[in-house]
C-alpha cells in the first residue's frame, strides 16, 4: 500500500488551528435561522465596508451627511475582527458585573404633563399596546419629558413618533440618558468616534445598523420567499445580557411604500393570559437564555457554536411599574430551570404561543406615512415584550433602512409582592 500523502497524515499545524477557528467564528448573523444560509465567507471583511456604501440609500445618505457623519471609508462599519470576541469566555467577559442603573420612569410625574401637555396628540393604538405621540420632536425633549417617556414606553410597551429630524448622535444621546448604550461586539454599526471612557470590549459606536439589503448581501442570504420567516420571528433583543435590554429606539429613516412593518405583543398582557394556576407556578421560577450570537469553545473551538448563556426570572417585575411580565421568547430561551427537558419544552412552546396568537395583546406599526426627509421612531421596552420584523418588502426597489440605539436596564428581578398589569389596574382578570 502506497504511504499516505503528507496532506493526510500532519498534524494540524498552530496556522490550521487558528484559521479554523477564526473560519468558525466567521461574523454570523443573528442567529434567528439565518447563519444556515450564509454563503459567503466574510470573515476577514471587517471594518468599514466600501463597497456596501453605494447601496446605502439616498434618505440615509442625507440624514447622515446632515449628522455630519464621516462615511468616506465606507459604510455600515464592522468592528475590526481582533476586537471581535470568538471565544464564549471572552464574550462573557462584557458587561459581566453590575453597572449602575437608574430608571427613568420611577420618578416621573404619572400624569406626564410635561410630555403630553408639549404633543399635539397622544393616542393609543390599540386597547393593551402602543401609543402614538404626534407633533413632538425627540429631539427637542428636556429631561422631565424624557422620564415621562420612558413611563410611558414602561405602561404602553412601545411608543411611536412619526416626522421625526433626528440624527444618531442625537438618537444616542437618548439612549445614553436611558441607561447603558449597548456596543455590539459583532453587529454593524454608524461610525462614530467611541467617546472616551468606555469601559468594554465590544468597540461598536453603539448605533446599529438596522438594514436587511445589507445583511442580505454580505453574509449571502439567498431570496426565499419560503424561508423569509427566518429573517424575522418573534423575539426580544439581548436577553442574555447580565442587565439585558430596557429601552429600544429604532429610528427608520427609509421606510418602503409596501410592507416592512413591525409588530410587538406585551409581556404584561401575555401573564394576564394564564390561569392563576399557571401564573403560581412561574412566578419566582428561572429561565436560561441565550444570546443571538455565536461563539467557539476554546476547549474544543471544533466542537460547534456555542451561545453566551445566563439565568433570569421568567416572570419580571418591571422597577417602574411593579407589574409582572412573562419573558419568554422562542428565539432565545433555552429552558425553565428545575423541570425535565421535555416539561419544560411544552410549557416554554405554550409561554411562546400566548405572544404569538392572541393578537389582541400585539400591535401591528406601519412605519409610514412620514414626511419626506424625515424618519419614524419606534421605542419600546425589551423587559416587557416581544417583536417581529416583517420581511414583505422589497429590498432591491422598496428598500428600508434605520439605527437602533439600545439602554441596557437593571439585573432582573422578581418581586413576590408585584401585581399584574390587570390586577394593579383593578381591571376584570376573566
Ligand atoms: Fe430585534
Amino acid at each position: 500500500m502506497a504511504p499516505p500523502t503528507a496532506i493526510e497524515t500532519a498534524a494540524p499545524t498552530e496556522q490550521d488551528i487558528e484559521q479554523t477557528v477564526r473560519k468558525l467564528a466567521n461574523l454570523k448573523p443573528i442567529s434567528h435561522g439565518l447563519s444556515e444560509f450564509s454563503s459567503n465567507d466574510e470573515s476577514t471583511n471587517t471594518g468599514p465596508q466600501e463597497k456596501y456604501l453605494q447601496l446605502l440609500p439616498e434618505p440615509a445618505r442625507k440624514r447622515f451627511e446632515k449628522a455630519g457623519i464621516d462615511l468616506s471609508k465606507g459604510y455600515p462599519v464592522i468592528p475590526v475582527r481582533d476586537d471581535i470576541p470568538k471565544f464564549v469566555d471572552e464574550a462573557y467577559e462584557i458587561r459581566n458585573k453590575d453597572y449602575p442603573y437608574i430608571e427613568r420612569g420611577k420618578n416621573a410625574d404619572p400624569e406626564k404633563k410635561a410630555l403630553f401637555g408639549a404633543a399635539k396628540e397622544v393616542k393609543n393604538l390599540t386597547k393593551h399596546i402602543g401609543t402614538e405621540i404626534v407633533g413632538l420632536q425627540l429631539a427637542d425633549l428636556n429631561d422631565k419629558q424624557k422620564d415621562e417617556l420612558a413611563l410611558l414606553v414602561a405602561e404602553r410597551v412601545v411608543v411611536f413618533f412619526r416626522d421625526q429630524d433626528l440624527s444618531p448622535q442625537k438618537q444616542l444621546e437618548l439612549g445614553e440618558y436611558w441607561g447603558q448604550v449597548e456596543r455590539h461586539p459583532q453587529a454593524p454599526h454608524v461610525p462614530l468616534p467611541i467617546p472616551e471612557g468606555v469601559d468594554t470590549i465590544a468597540k461598536g459606536s453603539g448605533i446599529s445598523v438596522i438594514w436587511r439589503k445589507f445583511f442580505n448581501e454580505f453574509y449571502g442570504i439567498p431570496k426565499n420567499f419560503k424561508q423569509k420567516q427566518a429573517a424575522g420571528g418573534w423575539h426580544t433583543d439581548l436577553v442574555h445580557e447580565h442587565q439585558p435590554a430596557g429601552i429600544t429606539h429604532l429610528h427608520n429613516d427609509t421606510i418602503p411604500k409596501t410592507g416592512g412593518d413591525t409588530a410587538w405583543a406585551s409581556g404584561y398582557a401575555a401573564y394576564d393570559k394564564l390561569s392563576p394556576a399557571l401564573q403560581q407556578f412561574l412566578d419566582g421560577k428561572n429561565a436560561v437564555y441565550r444570546s443571538a450570537h455565536q461563539y467557539i469553545d476554546r476547549s474544543n473551538p471544533l466542537k460547534g457554536p456555542k451561545y453566551i448563556e445566563r439565568e433570569h426570572p421568567i416572570i419580571r417585575t418591571h422597577p417602574t411599574t411593579g407589574w409582572k411580565s412573562l419573558f419568554v421568547n422562542r428565539a432565545m430561551t433555552v429552558r425553565i430551570v428545575g423541570l425535565e427537558p421535555d416539561e419544560s419544552k411544552v410549557i416554554l412552546e405554550y409561554l411562546y404561543s400566548v405572544f404569538e396568537k392572541n393578537l389582541d395583546i400585539q400591535v401591528r406599526f406601519r412605519w409610514q406615512p412620514t414626511k419626506e426627509g424625515y424618519g419614524t421612531s419606534a421605542i419600546w421596552d425589551n423587559r416587557i415584550s416581544q417583536h417581529y420584523a416583517i420581511p414583505d418588502y422589497d429590498v432591491d426597489e422598496d428598500d428600508r433602512h434605520g439605527t437602533r440605539v439600545t439602554s441596557l436596564a437593571e439585573v432582573p428581578y422578581f418581586d413576590p409582592a408585584s401585581k399584574s398589569q390587570r390586577e394593579a389596574l383593578g381591571l376584570p382578570l376573566n
